[in-house]
């Protein structure tokens, strides 16, 4: 969010002459050295920065400067800052010390040393990181297949983190660009699930967190099981739906609604649901319906109760038997030079 200041190096010499002229003894301003060049120092945000300078002899005149004026003129200290003290281990070092860095406290700091010969300065460029922070992330939502979603996650830190966004169930698809916002438009079944936003920048590990998407649709039979049992066997037809929300389920004999009652029952599990006849009898065999239901749609799907050896009972094993024996038929017919 915050731009990193660039050092304002033009403002920095006048504000150090004026420094000059307000110290008790200040020499006149012969030369100053401004070849040394900036020194970085990066500091975490909440950390101890410790700017150090060292001087020549102890009659010099010394002084340390902020952009907005001067912090300490010699031991004096000019700053109300108390996170700002002097740090002197020995009787030559004159070192800033700045407690619990704040983003605010980037900018640069002049050491100004004048010595009996010529005045010097040094110059520090204190550099605040923030580790990545993600500070609003969308929250969970439901929508309709087709509707164009938007998540957005934000995130502090110095410098600026990048974001990205990935889907993590069920296709793991990183998406393009460092973005803020994700766009999906006309969402489809198969882009619900948790997206996950990280937000990195070099400082420390990325932050991370997840929104879950539920794309809701209407349901669409996936399955349905006609079966075949002679009368007095038990016997299910199974009827199975994909669909969000779970669907309801109905059975149809005819035009008529089967209820759980006079030896049918009717169980009904997330997207599965069987009609169970306990006691097959004549009438029992024919033409059902499972109607399958949500608040998006409803769908329906035929099944059959045969007698046994009438009807072909679809369990799939049949349309495989096929091409085993196409198959082992070729083999034979390659191994014979038919
Ligand atoms: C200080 O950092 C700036 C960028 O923030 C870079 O351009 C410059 O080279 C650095 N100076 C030193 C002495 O590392
Ligand atoms: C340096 O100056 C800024 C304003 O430019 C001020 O907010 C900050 O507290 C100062 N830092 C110190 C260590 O005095
Ligand atoms: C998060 O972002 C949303 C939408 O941009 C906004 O309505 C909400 O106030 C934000 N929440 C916080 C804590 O910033
Ligand atoms: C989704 O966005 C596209 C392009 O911006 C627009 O044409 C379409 O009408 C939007 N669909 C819905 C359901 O809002
Ligand atoms: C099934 O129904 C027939 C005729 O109603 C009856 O004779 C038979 O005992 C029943 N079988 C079972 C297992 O309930
Ligand atoms: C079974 O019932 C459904 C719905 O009532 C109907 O559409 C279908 O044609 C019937 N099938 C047979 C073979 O009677
Ligand atoms: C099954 O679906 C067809 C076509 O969508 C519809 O005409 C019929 O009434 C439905 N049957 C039942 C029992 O809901
Ligand atoms: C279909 O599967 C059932 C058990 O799942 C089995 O009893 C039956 O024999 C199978 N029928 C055919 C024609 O494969």
């Amino acid at each position: 969010m915050v731009g990193r200041a660039q050092p304002d190096r033009k403002q920095l010499p006048l504000v150090l002459l004026r420094l000059l002229c307000l110290l008790p003894t200040g020499l006149p301003v012969r030369s100053v050295d401004y070849t040394r060049g900036t020194d970085n120092i990066t500091v975490r945000q909440g950390d101890t920065a410790i700017l150090r300078c060292y001087i020549e002899d102890r009659s010099s005149k010394v002084a340390w400067l902020n952009r907005s004026g001067i912090i300490f003129a010699g031991t004096d200290k000019w700053s109300l800052d108390p996170r700002v003290e002097l740090e002197r281990q020995t009787p030559l070092e004159y070192s800033l010390r700045i407690q619990k860095v704040d983003v605010y406290d980037e900018g640069s700091y002049t050491c100004s040393v004048q010595t009996q010969h010529q005045p010097k300065t040094s110059q520090v460029y204190l550099i605040v990181q923030v580790p990545p922070k993600i500070s609003n992330i969308s929250s969970d939502i439901t929508v309709n297949e087709g509707s164009n979603v938007t998540l957005v996650c934000m995130a502090n830190g110095r410098p600026e983190p990048v974001i990205t966004w990935r889907h993590l169930t069920p296709t793991g698809k990183e998406f393009e660009g460092e973005e803020e916002y994700l766009e999906i438009l006309g969402i489809t079944r198969e882009q619900s699930g948790k997206y996950e936003c990280k937000a990195a920048n070099e400082v420390s590990s990325a932050d991370v967190k997840q929104v879950r998407v539920i794309v809701n649709y209407p349901p669409t039979i996936t399955e349905s099981k006609s079966n075949e049992a002679a009368t007095g066997r038990q016997v299910s037809l199974k009827c199975e739906a994909s669909a969000v929300p779970t669907p309801d389920f109905e059975w149809y004999r005819e035009d008529t609604r089967i209820n759980s009652a006079n030896g049918l029952e009717i169980k009904s599990t997330g997207t599965e649901s069987s009609l169970t006849v306990a006691n097959v009898t004549e009438e029992h065999y024919g033409n059902y319906t499972c109607v399958a239901v949500n608040k998006l749609g409803v769908t329906n799907a035929s099944l059959y109760l045969y007698r046994p050896g009438t009807g072909r009972v679809d369990n799939g094993s049949m349309s495989l038997a096929v091409p085993l024996w196409l198959l082992a038929a070729s083999l034979l017919c390659l191994l014979s030079k038919c």
